[in-house]
C-alpha cells in the first residue's frame, strides 16, 4: 500500500517535473517574442509616424488651400499611406500578441491590429476620403448673401460670417445669418455626408464591428462605456441645468423676453459662435460678467490652468461653486493637460 503511493507519488513528481521543463522552455521562448515583439513595434511606430505626418501635411496644404492640384495630391498621398498601412497591419498580425507579458506592448499591438479605414478596398477608400474632401469644401466655399445688402452675395465661413457671429448683437441678424448659412453648406452635404457614413459602416465591418458607433465606443476601451456615460450625465446635468438657466436669463437681459424665452431652449445663433466644436454651452464670456473680481481671476486662471477651456469650467466654477473650489480645478485641468501633450 505504502509502495503504491510511493510509486504514484513519483510518478506524479516526474510528470509535473516534465510540465515544469515544458513551461520553462516555452517562457523563454514567449520572452524572446516578445522582445522581438518590442523592436518591430518601435519600428511600426517609427514608420506609421512618418507616414501619418506625411498625410497630415497634404490633408494640411488642402484644407489651407482647396484647389483641385491639392484635393488631387492629398487622395494620392492618403490612398498610398494606406496601402503603406495594409502591408504593415499583415506583419504585425504574425506576432502572437496575445501571450505578451507587458500590457503597455499588448495594449499597443491591439491598437495596431485594427487596421481602421485603411482596411477598405482602394476604391471604397477613395470613395470615402473623396466625401470628406466635399464637405471640406462645401464648408469653405459656401456663401451667403450680406443682411443689409442682399445683393452682395459672397459672404464666406471666413472671415465674415465667423466675424458677425462674433460681434453682431442684432438677434435678427444673427438668425438670419445662421439659417441662410446652414442652408447653404448643410443642405449641399447631404449626399456626401450619406457616402461618408456608409464607407465609414463598410470599414468598421472589414475591423469586426457592427457599425461605426461600435468602434468609436471601443476607443474607450470599456465594456460598459455607454452605462458609464449614462450615469456620469446623472451626475453633471443638475449643474448643466443651472448654467443653462444662467446663461439663458443673461441671453434675456440682453436681447428681451421676445426672443429668449423664460424656459425653453437658448436659440443657438445668440451664442456669440458660429460652430459649436466643444459645447452649445462655451458661451460669449461676456455673458458670464460681470463677476465680482473675475476678469483678474479669469486671466490668471487662464495663464495658470493654459487652456482655453476653462472658460466654461470657470464660468460654472465660479458661479455655481464656491470660489474655493478653484484651485482644485486647476490642479485637475492641469494633470490633464499634462496627460494629453507627455
Ligand atoms: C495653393 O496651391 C497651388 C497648387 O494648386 C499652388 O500653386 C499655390 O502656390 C498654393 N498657394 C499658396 C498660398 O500656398
Ligand atoms: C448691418 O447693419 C447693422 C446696422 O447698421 C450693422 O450693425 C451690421 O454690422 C451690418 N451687418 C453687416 C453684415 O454688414
Amino acid at each position: 500500500m505504502m509502495l503504491k503511493i510511493i510509486v504514484e507519488l513519483a510518478l506524479v513528481g516526474a510528470i509535473a517535473s516534465v510540465f515544469i521543463v515544458a513551461a520553462q522552455g516555452s517562457a523563454e521562448e514567449r520572452a524572446a517574442e516578445e522582445a522581438a515583439g518590442r523592436r518591430y513595434m518601435r519600428t511600426l511606430d517609427e514608420s506609421t509616424s512618418r507616414a501619418k505626418n506625411r498625410k497630415t501635411l497634404a490633408a494640411w496644404e488642402y484644407q489651407s488651400n482647396i484647389t483641385d492640384f491639392n484635393q488631387e495630391r492629398q487622395l494620392q498621398v492618403a490612398l498610398e499611406v494606406a496601402d503603406q498601412e495594409k502591408e504593415a497591419w499583415k506583419e504585425t498580425m504574425t506576432y502572437l500578441w496575445h501571450e505578451f507579458e507587458d500590457p503597455e506592448l499588448k495594449r499597443m499591438f491591439q491598437k495596431y491590429s485594427k487596421l481602421g479605414t485603411s482596411a477598405l478596398p482602394e476604391d471604397l477608400n477613395q470613395r470615402l476620403i473623396s466625401a470628406i474632401n466635399n464637405m471640406q469644401a462645401t464648408y469653405a466655399k459656401a456663401t451667403i448673401c450680406d443682411y443689409n445688402d442682399r445683393t452682395k452675395c459672397d459672404l464666406r465661413v471666413e472671415p465674415e460670417i465667423t466675424e458677425i457671429f462674433a460681434k453682431s448683437s442684432d438677434a435678427e441678424e444673427l438668425k438670419y445669418t445662421w439659417l441662410e448659412w446652414h442652408k447653404a453648406a448643410g443642405a449641399a452635404s447631404k449626399a456626401d455626408f450619406i457616402e461618408y457614413i456608409n464607407m465609414d459602416n463598410e470599414a468598421a465591418k472589414l475591423n469586426g464591428y457592427d457599425s461605426v458607433a461600435e468602434w468609436w465606443l471601443s476607443e474607450y476601451e470599456e465594456a460598459d462605456s455607454e452605462d458609464q456615460f449614462a450615469a456620469l450625465w446623472d451626475q453633471i446635468k443638475p449643474l448643466y441645468q443651472q448654467i443653462h438657466a444662467y446663461v439663458r436669463r443673461h441671453l434675456r437681459l440682453r436681447y428681451g423676453d421676445q426672443v429668449v424665452s423664460a424656459k425653453g431652449p437658448i436659440p443657438a445663433h445668440l451664442l456669440g459662435k458660429f460652430f459649436f466644436k466643444h459645447s452649445s454651452l462655451t458661451a460669449r464670456v461676456s455673458v458670464c460678467n460681470p463677476l465680482p473680481k473675475s476678469r483678474a481671476e479669469l486671466t490668471r486662471l487662464l495663464i495658470e490652468c493654459g487652456s482655453e477651456s476653462s472658460i466654461l469650467y470657470y464660468c460654472s466654477a465660479s458661479d455655481m461653486f464656491a470660489r474655493a473650489r478653484v484651485p482644485d480645478f486647476c490642479a485637475i485641468m492641469r494633470s490633464r493637460i499634462a496627460k494629453n501633450n507627455p
